[in-house]
């Protein structure tokens, strides 16, 4: 019996073993990640200052940052909070105490961090709105910069980003993704078809204000990107109830709020009130892209 215990003791022992292996392989795995260190070539965009594109960037930032950087874009606290994997505060982006607009160096600071979701020393930060950033074209991303510098001040200290062991393990056996830096292209040079009420352009309104990371790859509705949330995206191509929808419905139910058939879209899922942001030809652009989409039948899991 006794020779039976001991080796029980030396299996069961060496498998705890193991796993602490494993554990700390994982750990320094994910640790290099989250401290790789990314360089790219700099874009040397010109960042304008004539009031036109100005007002396009603030068009763009109030409907694609403010959610995430608050409306006065001095970061919101506790952006992402879960406990056992870490915190993340949403960045000051003005120029006041704590702000980006006051730690960054050169307008290719900005670049990095919203093409290429790397901080000045070429870190990946955790900003997941790279997704949609990083498509941003060339004109678009200088106007957002030259609106975002111009911005009052706004002393806010938000906390350094986060990350319990747990995390670098997850993020080293892939529970929580790719890293924003690691999902995207990388273009230095990204140009948007011409502005206007055409389906090429309302592709490009999509891929830059994160709808596929809800609505799936495909449109075809997709789970939500938060795991701890279970809600399913609904279908935006054809094989969904947009296809009995016109261009007028469409545009309602962004404004309002309120699909044709009366339910009302939750703005803590669906962000119908930044959205709503969007200019009507945009609206128009978007909705013409989404019918001229394959019909495709509802993601499920
Ligand atoms: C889905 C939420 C979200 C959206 C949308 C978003 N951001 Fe961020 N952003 C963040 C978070 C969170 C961080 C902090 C990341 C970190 O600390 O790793 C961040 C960081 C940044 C940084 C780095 C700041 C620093 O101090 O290092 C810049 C610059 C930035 N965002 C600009 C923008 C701009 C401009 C837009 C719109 C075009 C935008 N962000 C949209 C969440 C978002
Ligand atoms: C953060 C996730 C998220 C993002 C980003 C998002 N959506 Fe949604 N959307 C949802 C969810 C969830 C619903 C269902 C909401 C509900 O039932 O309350 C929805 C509903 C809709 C509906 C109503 C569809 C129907 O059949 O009733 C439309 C239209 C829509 N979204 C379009 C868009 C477009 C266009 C974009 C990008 C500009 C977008 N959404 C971005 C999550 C998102």
């Amino acid at each position: 019996m006794k020779v039976v215990f001991k080796w029980i003791g030396i299996v069961l022992g060496s498998l705890v073993g193991l796993i602490i292996v494993a554990g700390l392989v994982l750990f320094l795995i994910g640790n290099a990640r989250l401290n790789k260190v990314y360089s790219f070539e700099p874009s040397n965009l010109t960042i304008p200052t004539d009031e036109v594109s100005i007002a396009n960037g603030k068009h763009r930032v109030e409907s694609l940052c403010a959610g995430c950087h608050g409306p006065d874009l001095s970061g919101v606290e506790g952006w992402f909070n879960a406990p056992p994997i870490g915190m993340i505060d949403s960045a000051n982006l003005t120029s006041g105490e704590g702000g980006a607009g006051q730690k960054f160096t050169s307008d290719e600071d900005w670049v990095r961090a919203i093409r290429h979701g790397i901080d000045p020393q070429g870190k990946p930060l955790f900003m997941p709105a790279v997704s949609s950033t990083a498509y941003l074209s060339d004109e678009d991303l200088a106007s957002i910069i030259a609106y975002v510098k111009s911005v009052p001040p706004v002393d806010h200290k938000v906390k350094e980003r986060y990350f319990t062991p747990m995390a670098r393990i997850l993020v080293a056996a892939g529970v929580l993704g790719k890293l924003p830096a690691e999902g995207v292209s990388h273009d230095i040079h990204v140009s948007a078809p011409e502005r206007g009420v055409s389906a090429e352009y309302g592709e490009y309104l999509v891929n830059t204000h994160d709808c596929r990371v809800c609505h799936g790859p495909d449109l075809n509705g997709g789970p939500f990107p938060d795991p701890t949330i279970t809600k399913i995206s609904p279908n935006l191509t054809p094989g969904g109830e947009l296809d009995f929808w016109t261009e007028e419905d469409f545009i309602n139910t962004i404004r309002t709020g309120k699909t044709p058939s009366g339910h009302e879209l939750d703005p803590y899922f669906m962000p119908w009130n930044y959205i709503n942001l969007f200019y009507d030809d945009e609206l128009k652009a978007v909705f013409m892209y989404l019918q001229s989409l394959p019909k495709l039948e509802q993601y499920t899991e």
